[in-house]
């Protein structure tokens, strides 16, 4: 066993396709260039962050799954905001699982993907591989029910399948605001399978967010923006009408509208950040906040899990 060891993952934004890619359905996600990174160190006795109890969640998970050493602590740091939308419980899950196959000499990228999905599907109830998987590969990935570009690896889970590929794109310019209100993916989730029982009728919401994320794979490659921004504003029209919008969230879109090809929140909604590709980036930037809004500097990363030295 190797101790200590430490790796660190990217968060992620969603530029199509959230809460349909749970039921199977397309998305399309790229890598930030924000990092969780996670130290294993040996402890007295089993600790995440120094403590005995408490902390995350997806921390415990990966350690109650993967663990069987003697004990350990595992240390946690990340520069991606929580409940943002943008992925930290995947990084930090990514991270989690990478340090503790690492001291195994167990790591293998796929492997990590696989493990992390079980982490956040196990403490959210129900998950897709999109935040997992694209903070385990980096870059801009497709997770679909087909193979869309260079094949990565497949992740089942009951009767779904994803198909997780990398797509070569452009650098595409991003703005990230911050709503200031947390966005909690497991109940997010849960409120989407509730309004789809409820009310069948909004499958057909999530067979368009389905067709629109299909139709973004051309553009995205050719870094059309003005085409980009139109299929954002009509992917968050569908989210509006699932039901995982929220006011703050809209008055964010609003500020943005003028200086931008299109906008719409990111993840699972109710809170956490609105993405948008900016015309003039200062002049978005500028209007966020003076909106009173935090903005988040950041761009598309190529780089996901890796080992880091401690
Ligand atoms: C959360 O970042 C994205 C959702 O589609 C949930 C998931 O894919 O697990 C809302």
């Amino acid at each position: 066993m190797r101790l200590p060891v430490a790796a660190s993952a990217p968060g992620k934004v969603i530029l199509f396709g959230e809460h349909a890619v749970v039921y199977g359905r397309p998305a399309i996600a790229v890598a930030i260039a924000l990092r969780a990174r996670a130290l294993l160190v040996p402890s007295d006795r089993l600790r995440v962050c120094g403590r005995e109890r408490g902390g995350s969640a997806y921390v415990w998970a990966a350690l109650r799954r993967l663990w069987d050493g003697p004990a350990v602590d595992l240390k946690i740091a990340s520069d991606i905001p929580s409940a943002s939308g943008m992925g930290s419980s995947a990084a930090v899950s990514v991270s989690s699982v990478a340090s503790i196959l690492l001291s195994r000499s167990e790591f293998s990228v796929e492997r990590v993907a696989r493990e992390a999905f079980e982490v956040e599907f196990g403490v959210q109830g129900r998950a897709s591989p999109t935040d997992t998987s694209t903070s385990t590969a980096g870059g801009a990935v497709v997770i679909s029910p087909r193979w869309e570009g260079e094949r990565l690896w497949e992740i089942r889970k009951g009767k779904k399948r994803w198909r997780i590929s990398r797509v070569q794109i452009p650098e595409i310019p991003l703005v990230v605001v911050l709503s200031g209100r947390r966005s909690d993916t497991g109940k997010m989730v849960a409120r989407v399978a509730r309004a789809l029982e409820r009310n069948p009728s909004l499958w057909s919401v999530i067979d368009s967010i389905e067709d629109l994320v299909r139709e973004a794979i051309g553009p995205l490659r050719r870094g059309d923006l003005e085409s980009l921004g139109e299929l954002m504003r009509e992917n968050q029209r569908l989210l509006r009408e699932l039901g995982v919008s929220h006011p703050v969230l809209e008055r964010i879109i609003e500020a943005l509208e003028p200086h931008v090809y299109g906008a719409k929140l990111t993840g699972a909604g109710g809170g956490g950040s609105v993405i948008a590709i900016p015309r003039d980036r200062k002049k978005a930037v500028d209007a966020a906040l003076r909106a009173g809004f935090r903005v988040v500097s950041t761009s598309m990363s190529p780089t996901g899990v890796r080992q880091e030295r401690v």
